[in-house]
């Protein structure tokens, strides 16, 4: 194995992964919407950051010419249902193709926990279908990884609601009764550095979880605990929920929340019964490993406030 080619790379999992995997001296190729933000990664070696359409069928062709393992974890949590078959079920079509136009024999996708056709929400609807999608190419040696909700520096999930808790003493807290059974990044990303060598992963599906289940309540308190904050948690009932979800839909500016995460969290985001949830090492703790939430730069918070006067 030479070269690995990451889609959505520069993300939260991706740059995360590209690091570890830069560690062991393989050549990396990360397509990027915006090269600019992918800068942080060109100054590690071995590393070649492009912009590109990777939407574009020739592109991606291109791309994946002498290429021997691609990575596909381009992924969105809002968006039109346009957008979500395009991210979730187009691009894994495309990249079948262009792995088999390329002579690629190794994917390894992500995917999402509970990604169901049968669920309410159009995320875990098409993560279901791009999931099956690369799954029904047996000429591929395809691996797929189902995490739930991720935790670790730079997350999307606890440092928002760290970010909210700075900001508000009293927090009104939809669905905080969904359980979920959170892992750590680093137990994400040596999942995928182990199996993109190992053939007993091909053809498998992994879920990805913690040892412990959380109700999104106790996940709340315990960040205000860690960043060492009293505020009142006001858990809304489900009506209020849904109407919180409509209410984040509709404001202008980045999503936090929608109807489509709403629907999401009304099914239980944990390990099914018989789960081996230690294939690929022990999982982290999360209680134990929170201090990020602590060291997070001061200054972001800035960045949120910015962010919501759209500047
Ligand atoms: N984080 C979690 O808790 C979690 C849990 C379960 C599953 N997952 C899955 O894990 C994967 C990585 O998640 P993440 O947290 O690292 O997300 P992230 O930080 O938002 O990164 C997603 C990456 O995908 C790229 N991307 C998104 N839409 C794209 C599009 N239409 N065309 C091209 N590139 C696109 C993004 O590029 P830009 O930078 O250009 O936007 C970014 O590089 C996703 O598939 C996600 O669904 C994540």
């Amino acid at each position: 194995m030479n070269t690995i080619c990451i889609l959505g790379g520069g993300g939260f999992v991706g740059s995360h992964l590209v690091a570890k995997l830069a560690k062991t001296g393989v050549a990396i190729l990360i397509p990027g919407r915006r090269r600019i933000d992918l800068r942080a990664l060109d100054v590690l070696p071995t590393i070649t950051t492009v912009e590109a359409d990777i939407h574009d069928p020739a592109t991606l062709d291109s791309l994946f010419k002498g290429v021997d393992v691609v990575i596909n974890l381009v992924g969105i949590l809002h968006g039109t249902r346009a957008e979500f078959e395009q991210a979730h079920c187009e691009l894994p079509t495309q990249v079948v193709a262009a792995c088999r136009a390329a002579g690629v024999k190794r994917l390894l996708h992500m995917s999402a926990l509970g990604a169901s056709v049968d669920s309410a929400s159009v995320y875990q609807q098409t993560k279901a279908r791009g999931e099956a999608i690369v799954l029904a190419a047996i000429d591929l040696n395809v691996t797929v990884f189902r995490p739930s909700v991720i935790f670790g520096p730079d997350d999307h999930f606890l440092n928002l609601f760290a970010k909210i808790l700075k900001l508000t003493k009293i927090l009104p807290l939809a669905n905080p009764n969904a359980r979920l059974q959170p892992v750590h990044l680093d137990d994400v990303t040596r999942a995928f550095a182990v199996a993109i060598n190992d053939p007993t992963t091909f053809g498998q599906v992994y879920t990805l979880c913690g040892n412990d289940v959380f109700s999104l309540e106790d996940l709340v308190r315990l960040t205000a605990k860690k960043l060492g904050l009293k505020r009142a948690i006001l858990p809304l009932g489900e009506g209020a929920s849904y109407a919180m979800a409509m209410v984040m839909e509709w404001l202008p500016g980045p999503k936090i929340m929608t109807r489509d995460n709403h629907y999401a969290l009304q099914t239980d985001n944990v390990a099914p019964e018989g789960t081996v949830i230690n294939r690929f090492g022990p999982p982290l703790s999360l209680g134990a490993n929170l201090d990020y939430l602590r060291h997070e730069d001061s200054r972001s918070i800035y960045a949120l406030y910015r962010c919501h006067a759209r500047r």
